[in-house]
C-alpha cells in the first residue's frame, strides 16, 4: 500500500485546540508545514459541552495550520479523545489452528482478534483493540506468532471503549470543518507515541498526561499498552483552588500559578513575598509565596494519590521498573518532579514531545505531546481508516481491524 504523504493532527483539549499539518519528506522524515494553537472553548474535562464553540475553535486552529499550505490542504485527520466515558479492559481469546494447516497465518490472527471484540451495547463504541501478546500451545510472551507451528493460539488484547454519542460528537466537530476523521486515538496513547522510549515500554512504565481538565494514564508492560484510564482532574483544578484561596479571578490566577506557583512550598524561601496586583477595586498587596503555593501542593498531592489508585486498580502492587513519566501542560508545574519523587520514589521523568526532527519551538513543550503523538500514530497506523460510527460496532485507530463487527463476548481478565 502506498504511504500517505500528508498527516494532520487535531488535538481538542480542555485548554487548547492544536492542529498540526505535516508531510513526509524524501528521506521518509516528517516535516511540520503548519501549526494552529487556539484557546479551547466549549470543552469540559475532555468532553464536548458546547458543540458550536468547539467547532469554531477547531475551525480557527485548522485554518491557522493550513495558512501556508493553501487550498487543497489534506483533510484526513487524526484526533485524540479523552474523558471519563472511556473504559478499558484486557481480553483473552483462543482459536484452534486446524491440524492440517499447522503454521499460524496472518488470517488466523485476524480471526482471533476479531473474536477479541467485547460485546458492547448500542451506546458504546470500541476505540482500540491492541494485541498485548500471544500464547502458542501454552508458550507465552510471543509477540508475532505468524509462521510458527502451533495448534492452540491465544491472544491477550487491550480494549478501549467509549460512549458512542460522545465519540460521534468529536466526528461531527471535525466533519463540520470540511475534514474527515482518519482515526480517533486515546489521548494517553497519542502522548505515549511522542514521549516513551522503547526501553521504558519494555521495562514497564506509567505515563500520566496532566492536561487542563483530565489526567490521562496508560501503563505499558513488555512493550505494549496494558492498562489505560482517565482521571477527571487536571491543571485547571489547581488554578481554581488557587483562585478560591486568593479570591482572585481565574485569568489572573492562571498567570500567578505559572509565574510563582510550586507544588513544593518547602522549596520556596520562607521569606519570599509576591505582589498580588490590584483587581476589581482591590488594592495590590503582598503575600508569602509559600502560602500561595499551599493549595497547589494539596491538589497535586491528591492527583498523585489518584494516579496511585489507578495503578493499584490496574492490578499492579507497585510502580513498574521505568517508574512514571509525566507530560501534558500540567507536568510543567514547578516542583512536580520533586513532589512525585518524594511521594512515590522510583524514577520520575518530565517528558517533552520527541520523534519529529525540526519540530517548531512552539510545539516543544509537554502540552503538545498528544498532538505530536497523533502524527506519529498516523505514520505507524497509516492506511487503517476508521469505519463509520454505526451504533457501537465499529473500531477505529487500531491495527488493521476495519470490519468492526466482532460480536463474540470476550472474557475480561481484569
Ligand atoms: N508552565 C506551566 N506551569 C504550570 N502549569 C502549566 C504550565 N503550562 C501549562 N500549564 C497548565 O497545563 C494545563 C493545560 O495543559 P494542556 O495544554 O496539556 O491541556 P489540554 O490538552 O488542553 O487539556 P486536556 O488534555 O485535559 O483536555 C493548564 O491547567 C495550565 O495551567
Ligand atoms: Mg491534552
Amino acid at each position: 500500500m502506498a504511504r500517505d504523504t500528508f498527516y494532520t493532527a487535531v488535538d481538542i483539549g480542555t485548554d487548547k485546540v492544536t492542529s498540526i499539518m505535516a508531510r513526509v519528506g524524501t528521506e521518509g522524515e516528517l516535516k511540520v508545514l503548519g501549526t494552529g494553537v487556539v484557546t479551547s472553548q466549549g470543552m469540559q474535562k475532555g468532553r464536548i459541552e458546547n458543540i458550536d464553540e468547539v467547532k469554531e475553535a477547531v475551525r480557527t486552529s485548522l485554518e491557522e495550520a493550513q495558512r501556508y499550505i493553501g487550498t487543497g490542504a489534506p483533510t484526513g485527520v487524526y484526533t485524540s479523545v479523552t474523558g471519563t466515558h472511556l473504559s478499558s479492559l484486557n481480553t483473552k481469546e483462543v482459536v484452534d489452528n486446524p491440524d492440517d494447516v499447522g503454521d499460524i497465518t496472518k488470517k488466523l490472527l485476524d480471526r482471533l482478534l476479531r473474536g477479541s471484540f467485547p460485546d458492547v451495547g448500542p451506546n458504546q463504541e470500541v476505540l482500540h483493540v491492541i494485541p498485548i501478546g500471544y500464547h502458542v500451545d501454552g508458550m507465552s510472551g510471543i509477540r508475532n506468532p505468524v509462521g510458527l507451528h502451533g495448534n492452540l493460539v491465544e491472544v491477550e488484547a487491550h480494549v478501549v471503549m467509549g460512549d458512542a454519542v460522545v465519540l460521534k460528537n468529536t466526528v461531527k466537530v471535525i466533519e463540520a470543518n470540511k475534514a474527515s476523521v482518519k482515526s480517533m486515538v486515546l489521548h494517553s496513547l497519542a502522548s505515549a507515541e511522542a514521549t516513551l522510549s522503547g526501553d521504558e515500554r519494555e521495562l514497564g512504565v506509567v505515563l500520566a498526561d496532566i492536561g487542563g481538565g483530565t489526567t490521562d494514564i496508560v501503563i505499558y508492560r513488555q512493550g505494549q499498552p496494558w492498562y489505560s484510564a482517565v482521571i477527571p482532574v487536571g491543571g485547571s483544578q489547581l488554578t481554581r483552588d488557587l483562585s478560591v484561596a486568593l479570591k482572585t479571578p481565574l485569568y489572573m490566577t492562571e498567570e500567578m500559578k505559572i509565574k510563582w506557583g510550586s507544588v513544593m512550598p518547602d522549596m520556596v524561601a520562607a521569606d519570599e513575598e509576591v505582589v498580588i496586583p490590584s483587581f476589581q477595586g482591590q488594592p495590590k498587596h503582598s503575600l508569602s509565596r509559600r502560602i500561595l503555593c499551599e493549595p497547589l501542593h494539596e491538589r497535586m498531592l491528591e492527583l498523585i494519590k489518584l494516579i496511585v489508585l489507578k495503578v493499584r486498580q490496574s492490578g499492579l502492587r507497585e510502580f513498574p521498573t521505568a517508574g512514571i513519566v509525566l507530560t501534558g501542560g500540567g507536568a510543567e508545574m514547578t516542583g512536580l518532579t520533586e513532589l512525585v519523587q518524594k511521594t512515590l520514589g522510583g524514577q520520575v521523568r518530565i517528558a517533552y514531545p520527541e520523534g519529529i526532527a525540526g519540530l517548531p519551538a512552539q510545539l516543544r513543550k509537554p502540552a503538545f505531546s498528544a498532538a505530536v503523538g497523533l502524527l506519529l500514530w498516523g505514520i505507524k497506523h497509516q492506511g487503517e481508516t476508521r469505519s463509520s460510527l454505526n451504533g457501537g460496532r465499529s473500531i477505529m485507530g487500531s491495527k488493521s481491524w476495519r470490519w468492526g463487527l466482532g460480536r463474540k463476548k470476550a472474557a475480561a481478565v481484569r
